[in-house]
């Protein structure tokens, strides 16, 4: 089988939008495969920060994101055979990953890494670029989104959870920096493509956001 033919859904979306926790909640039901492709910035950028690596060299950065020594095992991520699951999702490297990913020969060292992920029987991914760039076949794409309050009231909530004291308005700011540079950038912005249906999880729970995106992959497979 080629694997265009391999089943794709796409959900991008804003930082903090909940779309990593939908689309993994969505995977498990399908019981397909899961991608979270911020992750993949993220660990690039947690290399940078423990290597030191010059952040002004864009060759030297490239090389370093096509060699990462990377695992993703029963739901922990590796970095260099170490468990960094945790550490990926400080608001540092967050930010970091951000201005990272805004680089083309960046972006292009994750391309072929992030389409090894889809395989059999299928694939659920969410970031920036899932359905524009890395799966522009994607049977089904989404652009799940929130308010920017709503998601820094989630990231804060979710930080709680993690023993991590934040402040929401800091959060807020954050957000709403990171979705300027995101959606503003040149390369691979982040935006809704005509063909992605819009999901504003606003005032959805996790549950009835997972409902919306299902339903709509089985209308699709009904079609097809
Ligand atoms: O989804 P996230 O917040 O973990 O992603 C961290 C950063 O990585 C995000 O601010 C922008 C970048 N990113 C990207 O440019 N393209 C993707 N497909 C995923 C993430």
């Amino acid at each position: 089988m080629d694997t265009f033919q391999i089943p794709v859904i796409a959900i991008d979306g804003p930082s903090a939008s909940g779309k990593g926790t939908v689309a993994q909640s969505v995977a498990d039901k399908l019981g397909f495969h899961y991608l979270d492709s911020g992750a993949l910035y993220r660990l690039v950028a947690l290399k940078v920060m423990q290597s030191g690596t010059d952040t002004g060299s864009l060759d030297q950065l490239s090389a370093m994101a096509k060699n990462l020594d990377i695992a993703f095992i029963n739901g922990q991520i590796y970095l260099d055979g170490t468990a960094v699951t945790d550490l990926i999702r400080t608001e540092h490297c967050g930010i970091l990953a951000s201005q990272l990913a805004a680089h083309l020969p960046i972006r292009t060292a994750l391309t072929e890494r992030q389409r090894a992920f889809r395989r059999l029987p299928g694939l659920v991914t969410d970031g920036r670029d899932m359905g524009s760039v890395i799966f522009p076949d994607a049977v089904l794409k989404i652009f799940l989104t929130a308010s920017a309050e709503v998601r820094a009231q989630r990231r804060h909530n979710q930080l709680k959870e993690k023993g991590i004291d934040a402040n929401i308005a800091v959060l807020l700011q954050d957000i709403q920096q990171r979705d300027e540079r995101d959606s503003k950038r040149s390369i691979a912005p982040l935006q809704r493509g005509a063909d992605a249906r819009l999901l504003d999880t606003t005032s959805l729970t996790v549950s009835q956001a997972q409902d919306a995106v299902l339903s709509w992959y089985n209308a699709v497979n009904a079609r097809n």
